[in-house]
C-alpha cells in the first residue's frame, strides 16, 4: 500500500525561533504564517515487508543528510500504527531546498500525511499537526489551510497549528526573490539552539504575545500598511537575534540587503510592499495581489535575483492520487 501527499511551505509573519523542548520541538513562542501556493513538496510513502531497509530519495537523490531525520519520523508513525515494515520514501520539491525556503516545513507536512495514511492511521488535522511538528517545527503550520497560527503550548498535545482564516480571506502575495541556490551554512535547527545566547532574546519573548495578538487583528481587518510594517520589523528582529547570537549567524548576502533597501525605496515611491526573510538569503516580498506583476518585473531587472516565485495563500497538506513511483 502506498500513499502520496502534497504540502505547501509557509511563510511566517511572526516567527518561530528557539525551542523550550528540543526533542519534542516545543517552541519558545507561538507564530503566525501563510501557506504558499507555489512552493510545494510531493511525497509518496510505501511500507512493505519486502523492503530490507528504509530508503529516502529527495529530488532524485538518496539524501543521507536528511535520511536520519526522516527515518526518526517514520519511527514515530510506525510506533503509533504498531507497524514493523520498512518504508520507501520518494519526495520532490518544486523549488531548491535548504536555501531558506522552508523545505522542511512542506517536506515533513507531506511526509506526515502520506505516511500516516499508508500506515492505516486516520488522524485529525490537530493530530497530524502535532506529529508534523515533531519532524520540523514549522511543518505543523503547513497542515491547516490558509492563514495559520501555531499555538505554542506547554505540552506536545497542546502545541499545534490551526487555520485562522481560509486562503481566500485576503488576496495578498508572497513574491520570493531567490538570491542564491547554495545550501545555507547553518540549518534552522542548529541556529535555533543558540537563540537564547543573544542578549536580546528575553526582550523579544516578553513582547511576542502582544505581537501575535496584533498581527491577527491586522489580518482580520486587512490593514495592509500596518500589517506590512509589523512583519518587516519582526523579520529584522529575528535577524537581530541571529546576528547577536554566539556565534553570530549572518544569513544575508549582498543581494539580500540590496532588495531590502529597494523595497523601502519602492514603498517611498508609493508602491505598498514589505519584506520578510527567514534563515537564508532569499527575500519574501509581501504585497497585494494587484501589485504582483509590477513587482515581478522590477525584481527581474536586478542582477542578483536568480529566480522569482509568486505565491498566494494556499490550502494545507492533502492527499494526492499522483504517486511518484
Ligand atoms: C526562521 O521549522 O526549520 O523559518 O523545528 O528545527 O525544523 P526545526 O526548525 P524550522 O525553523 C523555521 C525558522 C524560521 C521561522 C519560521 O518559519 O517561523
Amino acid at each position: 500500500m502506498k500513499a502520496t501527499a502534497i504540502a505547501p511551505t509557509n511563510i511566517a509573519f511572526i516567527k518561530y525561533w528557539g525551542k523550550k523542548d528540543e526533542k519534542l520541538r516545543l517552541p519558545e513562542n507561538g507564530s503566525v504564517s501563510m501557506n504558499l501556493s507555489n512552493l510545494i513538496t510531493t511525497t509518496t510513502v510505501e511500507f512493505s515487508e519486502n523492503f530490507p531497509k528504509d530508503t529516502v530519495t529527495i529530488d532524485g537523490k538518496q539524501d543521507l543528510s536528511e535520511e536520519k531525520r526522516v527515518i526518526q519520523h517514520l519511527d514515530r508513525i510506525r510506533d503509533l500504527a504498531k507497524l514493523k515494515y520498512k518504508a520507501k520514501v520518494v519526495s520532490q520539491n518544486n523549488f531548491p531546498k535548504s536555501t531558506g525556503l522552508s523545505s522542511s516545513a512542506s517536506g515533513f507536512a507531506a511526509l506526515t500525511v502520506a505516511a500516516t495514511k499508508t500506515a492505516g492511521l486516520n488522524l485529525s488535522e490537530k493530530e497530524l499537526s502535532i506529529l508534523a511538528r515533531q519532524g520540523s517545527g514549522s511543518a505543523c503550520r503547513s497542515i491547516p489551510s490558509g492563514f495559520v497560527e501555531w499555538l505554542d503550548g506547554e505540552t506536545s498535545e497542546t502545541s499545534y497549528a490551526v487555520s485562522i482564516f481560509p486562503p481566500s480571506y485576503w488576496e495578498i502575495a508572497d513574491i520570493v526573490a531567490i538570491v542564491a541556490d547554495e545550501k545555507k551554512e547553518v540549518s534552522s535547527t542548529e541556529g535555533q539552539k543558540i537563540a537564547s545566547s543573544s542578549p536580546f532574546f528575553k526582550a523579544r519573548l516578553s513582547r511576542i504575545k502582544e505581537k501575535i495578538k496584533l498581527i491577527k487583528k491586522l489580518i482580520k481587518e486587512k490593514n495592509f500598511p500596518q500589517f506590512g510594517e509589523l512583519i518587516e520589523s519582526e523579520a529584522l528582529e529575528l535577524h537581530a537575534i541571529m546576528l547577536t547570537s554566539k556565534p553570530p549567524l549572518i544569513y544575508w548576502l549582498p543581494g539580500t540587503v540590496k532588495i531590502m533597501r529597494l523595497v523601502k525605496k519602492w514603498r517611498a515611491d508609493g508602491l505598498p510592499v514589505y519584506f520578510t526573510v527567514n534563515t537564508g538569503q532569499d527575500v519574501h516580498l509581501i504585497c497585494q495581489k494587484k501589485d504582483t506583476e509590477v513587482l515581478q518585473n522590477k525584481l527581474k531587472k536586478i542582477k542578483e535575483v536568480k529566480k522569482v516565485i509568486i505565491n498566494f495563500s494556499a490550502e494545507g497538506a492533502r492527499i494526492s492520487k499522483n504517486h511518484l513511483f
